[in-house]
C-alpha cells in the first residue's frame, strides 16, 4: 500500500520525484525516501514522517542526477523507522530498490542471502529484492536479466523499482498484483504506482500486466515476461489532469470533494446508455448475482443489492470482498459479479476477480480509476467519471457509486427513478448546506468517543457508511445499524449522552425509525436527525432535500460526510492523511 515514482528526465529527477511523490501520498505516508544516481554513485536520502518534511529535513530536492526514484510508505514488515524507510541498497550498495506489496517467501530468502554473506540493514520484507538483484547483477551484468532472474525468487505482491549505480541511464521494475504503469513523454519517462505521480508531464501510459518486467531509458520502454520474451504493449491516454489534484480554495482534499459532488454526481450520471444497457442485460440473463466489493464500495453495493431485490424483484447476494474466497462456492458460469471499486486496485477485490474468472462467472465493474487492474480485468465496465479521489476517505466516489449503480437498476426495471440530472444536481447541491450544522455538532460532540448511526432500508447502508467516515477520519468508535436491531442488544450501552445519529426521512421506514429514536431518547441518548423533515425527538437535525428512492442516499451521506469531515479538524487530526490507513489497500 505504498507509493512508487521513478523517473529519467532531461533535467535534474530530484525536484520531479518530489512533486510526484507527495501526489501518491494517499497510498501510505509513515515514511518516505528517494534515491538517484549520479558520478556513478547511488545517493539515498529517507526518513520517518510526510513526504513535505523529509523533504526538507533530508534536502532531498537537491539530490544530484537526472534518474531517480522515491517512495512513501505503509509499513506491512518491520516498524517505521529510518532503517526500515525505501529506498533499500544492497550490500555494496550498487543496487536500489522501492518497493510495493508484501514478499511471503521472503524469510526463506533472507535466511539463503545471509548465508552466503549479505548483511540487512532493515527488518522489512522488500530489502531481500535488493540483494537478490545484486547477486544476479554480479552474474549477468544486464539489469533487465538481473530483474528478471529475482523476480522469478519471489513469491507474494510486488511492484518494485530498480537503480543500478553503474547504468545511470537505465530504470527496471517488476510487477505481480501490485499496481505499476509507466509513463511516457519525449523528454522525461516514469514508472508509478498511480497515473497522478507524473499527471503534469505526460497522460500516455503503458500498463504492466502481472509477472513482467519493465526497462526504461531514454529510448523509451520496453517490456518482458519472465521467461525473457519480449512484449510488445500500447500507449493508454488517461482522461485525468494535474487540475483534477489540486485543493483549491479548500483546507483539504477531503473538504474539496465533499463540495465537488454538484457535478461530480453529474458526471457520474454521463454515462454510456450501451454500456448500461449491457450491464443491466448481463444481470437480467445471469442466473445467480453477487456484489461484491470493500469498505465505503460495500456500502455503495448494498444500496443496489436492495433496489435490485425489492424492485427488479433479482435475488442477490452482497458479499465483503475479502470474504468473498469463502463464498466462492455460490459462483459459476451463470454468475455475474457485479465488482464495485473507486481505485479499482484493492487486493481483495481483484483476488475476487481472479476467483469469479476461475469459476467461469462474468465480471462487471464499477470502478473510478479507468487504467486500473480491475477495469482491465472485468468484462465489462462502467466508470464513475467523478476524476482523482486523493482523500483517503471516500466520499465523491461514494455517491457517483451509488448514482451508477442506480442508473443500472433503473435500467433493468424499465423505469427512470434517478430523474432528470440537473434536479439531482440541484438537490445535492442544497444538502452541502448542512454544512454548518454538522459543523456545530462536531463542535459539540468533539470529545465523545462513542457514536451510533441508526436506520432502516435504503437508509441502512447510509448508516453504515457515517460511521465508517466518522471513524477513520475522527477516530472516534462509531458503529453502523439496522435500527430493528437495536432492542436485540446495542440498546444496552446507550447511556445519558450518547450521540445516535438517526437517517430517517419520510418514506415507509419512517414510522419504525422514529419509534427507535424515542426509545434511544428514553435511555438518554441524544438524537441527531437526518431527514427532510424535523421532528421534536432530535436534539439537532441535518434538513436533506426531499428525493426519489434511488437518489436519497446521495442526499443523506453528505450532512454525515461533512460531521465527520469536522469532528476530525475539531480533534486536529489530518483528514486528507488519517492514521494507520491508505487509500487504496493492496495488500490482502
Ligand atoms: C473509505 O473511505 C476507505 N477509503 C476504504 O474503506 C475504501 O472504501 C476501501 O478500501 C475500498 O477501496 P476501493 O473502493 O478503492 O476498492
Amino acid at each position: 500500500m505504498c507509493g512508487i515514482v521513478a523517473c529519467i528526465s532531461d533535467g535534474s529527477a530530484a525536484p520531479i520525484l518530489v512533486e510526484g511523490l507527495k501526489r501518491v501520498e494517499y497510498r501510505g505516508y509513515d515514511s518516505a525516501g528517494f534515491a538517484t544516481v549520479y558520478r556513478g554513485r547511488i545517493r539515498v536520502r529517507k526518513d520517518v514522517g510526510r513526504v513535505a518534511e523529509i523533504e526538507k529535513s533530508t534536502e532531498a530536492s537537491s539530490l544530484q542526477g537526472r534518474i531517480g526514484m522515491a517512495h512513501t510508505r505503509w509499513a506491512t514488515h518491520g516498524a517505521v523507522t529510518k532503517e526500515n524507510a525505501h529506498p533499500h541498497t544492497s550490500c555494496k550498495e550498487r543496487v536500489a530498490i522501492v518497493h510495493n506489496g508484501i514478499i511471503q517467501n521472503y524469510l526463506e530468502l533472507k535466511r539463503g542471502l545471509v548465508s552466503r554473506g549479505h548483511r540487512f540493514k532493515s527488518q522489512t520484507d522488500s530489502e531481500v529484492i535488493a540483494h537478490l538483484i545484486e547477486e544476479e547483477y554480479e552474474k549477468s551484468k544486464d539489469e533487465v536479466k538481473a530483474t528478471i532472474e529475482a523476480a522469478k525468487l519471489l513469491r507474494g505482491q510486488y511492484a518494485f523499482v530498480v537503480l543500478f549505480q553503474d547504468k545511470p541511464g537505465s530504470l527496471t521494475a517488476a510487477r505481480n498484483d501490485a499496481p505499476l504503469l509507466a509513463g511516457i513523454s519525449d523528454r522525461k519517462k516514469f514508472f508509478a504506482s498511480d497515473v497522478l505521480a507524473f499527471i503534469e508531464y505526460t497522460d500516455r501510459v503503458v500498463f504492466l500486466d502481472n509477472l513482467e518486467v519493465g526497462s526504461l531509458t531514454d529510448e523509451g520502454l520496453r517490456i518482458f515476461d519472465l521467461k525473457g520474451r519480449e512484449v510488445k504493449r500500447g500507449v493508454t491516454q488517461i482522461a485525468w489532469e494535474l487540475g483534477d489534484t489540486s485543493k483549491r480554495e479548500y483546507a483539504h482534499h477531503t473538504l474539496k470533494e465533499i463540495h465537488e459532488q454538484p457535478t461530480s454526481v453529474l458526471s457520474a450520471m454521463m454515462q454510456d446508455e450501451d454500456k448500461i444497457a449491457a450491464f443491466a442485460q448481463a444481470l437480467k440473463k445471469a442466473k445467480t448475482i453477487v456484489l461484491t466489493a470493500a469498505g465505503s464500495s460495500y456500502h455503495a453495493a448494498l444500496t443496489m443489492r436492495n433496489r435490485l431485490t425489492r424492485e427488479a424483484r433479482i435475488r442477490c447476494d452482497a458479499v465483503l470482498a475479502g470474504e468473498f474466497r469463502h463464498q466462492s462456492h455460490l459462483v459459476d458460469a451463470d454468475t455475474a459479479v457485479v465488482v464495485v471499486s473507486q481505485s479499482g486496485e484493492t487486493a481483495d477485490v481483484l483476488e475476487a476477480v481472479k476467483l469469479a474468472r476461475r469459476a467461469g462467472a462474468r465480471v462487471l465493474a464499477v470502478v473510478n480509476a479507468a487504467g486500473s487492474s480491475l477495469a482491465r480485468e472485468s468484462d465489462l465496465v462502467l466508470l464513475l467519471n467523478c476524476g482523482p479521489e486523493i482523500g483517503v476517505a471516500a466520499t465523491k466516489s461514494f455517491t457517483a457509486q451509488v448514482m451508477v449503480l442506480s442508473m443500472v437498476v433503473d435500467r433493468l426495471v424499465g423505469r427512470s427513478t434517478v430523474g432528470d440530472s440537473k434536479r439531482v444536481s440541484a438537490a445535492v447541491a442544497a444538502a452541502l448546506k448542512t454544512e454548518g450544522d454538522a459543523r456545530e455538532i462536531a463542535k459539540k460532540y468533539a470529545d465523545r468517543y462513542d457514536f451510533y448511526f441508526v436506520a432502516r432500508g435504503d437508509h441502512y447502508p447510509v448508516a453504515m457508511e457515517g460511521a465508517l467516515k466518522l471513524k477513520e477520519l475522527s477516530y472516534v468508535h462509531a458503529e453502523g445499524m439496522a435500527a430493528s436491531e437495536l432492542k436485540h442488544g446495542t440498546l444496552a450501552l446507550i447511556e445519558k449522552g450518547t450521540p445516535v445519529v438517526i437517517i430517517n426521512p419520510r418514506d415507509e421506514t419512517y414510522d419504525d425509525t422514529l419509534s427507535n429514536a424515542e426509545e434511544l431518547k428514553a435511555r438518554g441518548a441524544e438524537i441527531i436527525g437526518v431527514s427532510d423533515v424535523p421532528h421534536v425527538v432530535y436534539d439537532h437535525f441535518l434538513r436533506v432535500p426531499r428525493a426519489s428512492g434511488s437518489v436519497t442516499p446521495i442526499l443523506e451521506v453528505i450532512p454525515l460526510q461533512f460531521l465527520a469531515y469536522h469532528m476530525a479538524t475539531e480533534r486536529k487530526n489530518d483528514p486528507d492523511y488519517p492514521r494507520n490507513l491508505a487509500k487504496s489497500v493492496t495488500v490482502k
